[in-house]
């Protein structure tokens, strides 16, 4: 087979994290409370009732983080902001302290040449808006989030030169206001799709703040990236797949890079009657930026059939579809009786007989990073940083305090492989952030679904030490970074 190209010789060897995820402190030195500081506290909706209260206590312990991060050799590290933090009221009044965590924790990344990539948004608008005017659901957030990049805009242009924007817009829209699972709690279409737009705005906005501020930086989305797949080569799956690839994928990533949306969806929106509300002067702010760099979070993809409802399963393929019922979190199928849905009758999603499951469900898919790329690459043409990619497992600490996470290499492992192979097919790939650096708060998974290259002492109940111990895979992406991928 064809030799490999070797990684860039500056390829960003990265981990990445999220403010809410690892903080703690959630009230310290005057942050304001966020959204997700108030959805995780209602009974039933995170896993044993886990909060980020105190998480894995980053906030207080980001020295020794940072310097574990330093002894791997990290070159990278991704982290996000909490905006209320910042603005503890959302707007207005500017927090100096929660200013000068984040300058701390810059400052001691530079000292050891770790480059930071700065994250806006990562789920956790301040309460504050929500009160206010519903948060995302007004176009305040617009100017509201303006001001925000901007306070941060001028305070770091000088030591930040890689920013996220939105961390996978498409995955907090579905969650927060279709399906119910995170806040602000709401099922509802309409509104998912009108929050949207208005996100939409907002991240354009602040991309023309920063062409104003930081002429030198870099800025884009994270975007959750999964290519579609059809279930077979059947023409009726293949035209679902494309239907799909347009519906999950296209339908941001073209406002991001074209200002547009994809023609096909909004037809079918409209015939819905769930179109977003566009006023004068929103696409001309939308075609007026572009980004320098996408954010490519990767887990995995779907795998996608003509809709059950015109095309019925044949009998063999039921347990196909139980099995994905049964397993994903981010359920994208809308139930029988929502066949008002936009995916009806445009695709139905199915599981892929050809991939395994991690311990949650979801299918694991090297190939797909590579297929995900190339496909990026073609349609977008834009330098691309893996921003997210890694395994979530439970974790054993042997009697010698010690974690054996092999299939997190193997996983890692696999991954950065396919990388290797698009690079080698001619994609520009700056870097790679795996999640995570250390474990962390999995959003409604609790504790115990770890991610990171470091383990941390604590359990869903239990505080416990809060020491930090590197893993087996630690070790491994050290050496990994060390010989540029030369050993993967
Ligand atoms: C991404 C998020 O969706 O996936 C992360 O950006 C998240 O914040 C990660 O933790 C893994 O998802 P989960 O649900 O397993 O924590």
């Amino acid at each position: 087979h064809t030799k490999l190209d070797d990684f860039p010789e500056n390829f960003l060897w990265g981990a990445a994290s999220a403010a809410y995820q690892i903080e703690g402190g959630w009230k310290e030195d005057g942050k304001g409370s966020s959204i997700w500081d108030t959805f995780s506290k209602i009974p039933g909706k995170t896993y044993k009732g886990t909060n980020g209260n105190v998480a894995v206590d980053h906030y207080h312990r980001y020295k020794e983080d940072v310097k574990l991060m330093a002894d791997m050799g990290l070159r990278a590290y991704r982290f996000s902001v909490a905006w209320s933090r910042i603005l503890p009221n959302g707007s207005g009044e500017i927090n100096d302290k929660g200013l000068q965590f984040y300058e701390n924790l810059i400052d001691e990344l530079r000292k050891y040449n770790i480059e930071p990539v700065l994250t806006l948004y990562h789920w956790d608008i301040p309460q504050a808006l929500q009160d206010a005017y519903q948060g995302w659901e007004s176009r305040q957030a617009i100017d509201d989030f303006n001001e925000y990049a901007r306070v941060l805009f001028k305070r770091f242009k000088n030591k930040v030169k890689y920013w996220v924007t939105f961390n996978e817009q498409n995955v907090f829209t579905a969650l927060g206001y279709r399906w119910e699972a995170h806040p602000p709690n709401i099922a509802n279409v309409k509104k998912m799709f009108e929050a949207n737009h208005i996100i939409n705005l907002a991240n354009a906005k602040a991309i023309q703040s920063f062409r104003e501020l930081v002429p030198n930086g870099r800025i884009g989305p994270s975007f959750g990236y999964g290519p579609i797949y059809p279930f077979d080569s059947n023409p009726n799956h293949v035209l679902a797949a494309l239907n799909g690839e347009e519906f999950q994928n296209h339908w941001w990533m073209d406002v991001y890079i074209h200002g547009k949306y994809p023609k096909v969806i909004w037809k079918q929106l409209e015939r819905l009657g769930v179109t977003p509300t566009i006023e004068s002067g929103d696409m001309e702010l939308l075609q007026s930026v572009k980004p320098d760099f996408l954010g490519v979070n990767y887990y995995h993809g779907g795998t996608v059939r003509a809709n059950k409802i015109e095309f019925p399963l044949k009998d063999e393929e039921q347990q196909l579809d139980k099995d994905f019922e049964a397993t994903d979190p981010y359920l994208m199928e809308p139930k029988e009786e929502q066949a008002q849905s936009p995916e009806v009758p445009m695709f139905t999603n199915v599981s892929n007989p050809y991939l395994e499951k991690t311990d949650w469900g979801w299918e694991i898919d090297p190939i797909g990073m590579r297929i995900a790329l190339r496909r990026l690459q073609s349609r977008y043409d834009l330098p691309m940083m893996i921003t997210e990619n890694g395994l979530g497992a439970f974790d054993e600490l042997t009697e010698n305090r010690e974690i054996e996470d092999q299939y997190r290499i193997d996983y890692l492992r696999e991954h950065l492989v396919e990388i290797q192979k698009a690079i080698t097919d001619g994609v520009d790939v700056i870097g790679y952030c795996a999640w995570s650096f250390t474990d962390l708060l999995s959003w409604l998974n609790g504790y115990r679904k770890r991610y990171g290259f470091v383990y941390i002492d604590r359990d869903d109940e239990n505080e416990k030490s809060l020491e930090r111990i590197p893993k087996k895979s630690y070790y491994w992406y050290k050496n990994i970074i060390k010989t540029n991928g030369k050993s993967l």
